[in-house]
């Protein structure tokens, strides 16, 4: 439904020029991922505070995470962008795996323009541009804020390009704030400085190729 309004939409627009959020924020991103892998469908939800520093090539997410209807469990997740790492940290294990490709950290310059619209009504809008772009065989809109770029939503469908998993996710970004508070949320804990490169938790971790999509 929305691919097919998107796809109309599309016809008669420009290339757009990309764009990129502030260098530093923080704030919070909702996901909700659907996946099937083995032909085994599986429902991944989370909510957590995200923060960035793309000077410091630092991603780090920390907050709730319910998969497959189970219990909800506390997940720490940490992109070293400059490493090409990322560090899972959930029952007071860490585990790490290397980054195959570099998170983005701005909708980029091949990104076609595909909608300037507005959320909401009357004098309370808020003015959003709609890109659509590739990561591999990833198709990807995103919603961002006219002014300042900043990330509403990002909606995700196709088969990941390490894993083959095909997923379908759909972000959903709020309460953003220019700058980061306290920099030691990127500090890697000492648990993590020896982990295992891991396949731990591989399940998980295939679905979060957009985790860090700045
Ligand atoms: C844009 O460039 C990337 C990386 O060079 C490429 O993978 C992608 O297919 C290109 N096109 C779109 C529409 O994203
Ligand atoms: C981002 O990191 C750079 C490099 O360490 C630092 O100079 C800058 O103050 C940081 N920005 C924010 C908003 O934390
Ligand atoms: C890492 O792997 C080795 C060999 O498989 C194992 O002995 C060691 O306990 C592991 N370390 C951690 C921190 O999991």
């Amino acid at each position: 439904m929305l691919r097919l309004l998107l796809a109309f939409v599309l016809v008669g627009m420009a290339m757009g020029e990309g764009c990129c959020p502030p260098i530093a924020w923080e704030g919070f991103i909702g996901t909700m991922v659907g996946s099937v892998e083995d032909a085994v469908p599986h429902l991944t939800m989370s909510f957590l505070k995200y923060h960035t520093n793309i000077t410091l090539g630092m991603i780090e997410m920390e907050g709730n995470i319910i998969i497959d209807r189970g219990q909800t469990q506390q997940i720490r997740i940490i992109i070293d962008n400059n490493k090409m790492t990322q560090y899972f940290i959930m029952n007071g294990k860490c585990a790490r795996r290397t980054l195959a490709r570099k998170v983005l950290n701005c909708v980029p310059e091949n990104a076609t323009l595909v909608l300037n619209t507005y959320l909401g009504a009357g004098p309370e809008t808020l003015t959003v541009k709609v890109y659509r772009f590739l990561v591999e065989d990833i198709e990807v809109y995103s919603t961002v804020t006219s002014s300042g770029c900043i990330p509403v939503e990002h909606v995700l469908t196709g088969i990941h390009p390490d894993t083959k998993v095909a997923l379908l996710e759909v972000a959903q970004v709020s309460g953003v704030t220019v700058g980061v508070k306290n920099p030691s949320v990127f500090d890697i804990p000492s648990i993590c400085q020896s982990a295992n490169i891991s396949s731990d938790y591989a399940h998980f971790m295939s679905q979060w190729i957009s985790s860090g999509l700045y």
